[in-house]
């Protein structure tokens, strides 16, 4: 359990931070960071697949020493999975040992509709945990993947944010002691409601820049060779570039540094590439387009631009 810190007072403050959890962020990123923390707003990010957005909010609860809780979105995902739901088979054992005792009259009936909607019956999920008080500070809350639900839950989140407050029909209203710390995701698979984004302040990631990829690298990746890593970011950089189905993300070029160490490599050659590619591109269409002779001629474009040696 991380000890609770104080919220970063500074654009500066909030780009060490991110660096103390070992997140090479840019300073655009780090404003709006800084802002959604001291204006209390969620933060919206949106972004490529594998460029940095989930990491952001574990980050965050780590160097902030808070809770996560992380409320992962799918098709379908309704109010039970996301927020509460009632603990059936336990009600029905009371209600079982409540019989057995003979619970006849009128009263007892009613004293036992009203303990079986207690809040000892009820599972919390994400959306109500991320309520409760906790001594490190409000949590982080990750909606994570947006996208990936429907509208009326979309509609749903976006009264528990306005509000921070859930409303149980036998219970009466929950409402957060101190706001959590909201950090909302997608891969923009389709566009958000407008309604929720006006709630948040958003920001886009984009594929870094080689510089950041590097530094990213070097931060993440340490164990592999210095010439390496910089031949695996230009190669990355440059296969960006080409017209494929799924570009490369950070987490593709932290997997291919991992695999090429593994396999002792100090520097790119066409056969590694070749037998690794599967790394870095997930579909067969994009690795049959630049396996073999592709491969080989961004690989010599990486190396004369790396020695800075144009071959004419
Ligand atoms: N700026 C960064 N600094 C350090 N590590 C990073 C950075 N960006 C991404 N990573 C690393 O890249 C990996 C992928 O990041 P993450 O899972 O956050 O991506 P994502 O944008 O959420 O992707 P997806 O859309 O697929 O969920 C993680 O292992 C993370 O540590
Ligand atoms: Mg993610």
């Amino acid at each position: 359990m991380g000890d609770k810190s104080p919220l970063p007072a500074s654009v500066d403050e909030t780009l060490a931070l991110l660096s103390g959890g070992n997140y090479v962020g840019e300073r655009s990123l780090a404003t709006v960071l800084f802002l959604a923390l001291k204006l209390g707003r969620p933060l919206f990010l949106e972004g490529e697949a594998g460029v940095g957005k989930t990491e952001i909010a574990k980050v965050l609860a780590e160097t902030l020493g808070r809770r996560l809780v992380r409320l992962q979105c799918y098709e379908g995902l309704d109010v039970a999975a996301a927020v509460y739901e009632w603990n059936y088979p336990r009600q029905m054992v009371e209600i079982r040992v409540a019989e057995a005792a003979g619970a006849a009259t009128a009263s007892d009936r009613a004293s036992l509709t009203n303990d079986i909607f207690d809040e000892r019956f009820l599972i919390e999920r994400p959306l109500l945990q991320a309520l409760r008080p906790d001594d490190r500070g409000a949590p982080v809350l990750l909606i994570d993947e947006l996208d990936r639900t429907d509208e009326p839950f979309e509609a749903f989140l976006l009264e528990v944010l306005s509000d921070y407050q859930i409303t149980i029909p036998e219970l009466g209203s929950i409402a957060a002691a101190a706001p959590p710390i909201v950090i909302v995701t997608s891969n923009r698979t389709r566009e958000i409601h407008d309604a929720l984004k006006r709630r948040c302040l958003y920001h886009w990631i984009d594929y870094p820049t080689a510089e950041r990829e590097l530094e990213i690298l070097t931060v993440k990746a340490p164990a592999a060779p210095a010439k390496l890593s910089q031949e695996i970011v230009s190669f990355v950089q440059a296969l960006r570039k080409e017209d494929l189905f799924k570009l490369p993300g950070i987490a593709e070029t932290l997997d291919w540094a991992e695999a090429l160490t593994q396999l002792d490599k100090v520097a790119l050659d066409p056969q590694a590439i070749d037998d690794t590619l599967g790394v870095l591109l997930k579909y067969q269409d994009d690795i049959a387009k630049i396996q073999g002779s592709e491969a080989a001629r961004l690989l010599s474009d990486v190396k004369s631009e790396l020695t800075g040696v144009a071959i004419a």
